[in-house]
């Protein structure tokens, strides 16, 4: 399922917007009841307001009512950022597709990206 994921990923990456960077980027998130949500990249002319392809996949899944623990797995065209890890990192997501700087298709989870991460104090 991962790679059809990432497959996915790359076909809908061609409707990023993205004219600053030229770098598109797609993702497509999978809920554990199986529906799927795509996002890409949206970038601005104030560069900091764009937003990345995984944030506005999960932020779909969330407005249909997917919560973290709902989402099982994401594709995504490109290796995830920083501030996105911390994100796939809240949704407790167990299996994130990428294709690694190597070139290489890769399959972790949130935590192995994101070691040692910050929690809020229970
Ligand atoms: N980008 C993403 O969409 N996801 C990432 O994890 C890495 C970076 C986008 C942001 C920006 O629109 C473009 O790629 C270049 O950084």
């Amino acid at each position: 399922m991962s790679k059809e994921l990432y497959d996915r990923a790359v076909a809908i990456s061609q409707r990023a917007y993205a004219p600053y960077s030229n770098y598109l980027v797609g993702a497509v998130v999978q809920t554990t009841d199986g529906k799927l949500f795509e996002g890409v990249n949206v970038e601005n002319a104030a560069y900091p307001l764009g937003v990345c392809a995984e944030k506005s996949a999960l932020v779909k899944a969330v407005s249909e009512g997917y919560k973290p623990g709902d989402i099982a797995a994401i594709g995504i065209t490109a290796s995830p950022c920083g501030g996105c890890r911390q994100w796939l990192y809240e949704f407790q997501i167990g299996e994130i597709t990428f294709l690694s700087s190597s070139g290489e298709l890769v399959t972790h989870s949130a935590a192995d990206l994101l070691p040692h991460t910050w929690d809020l104090p229970s």
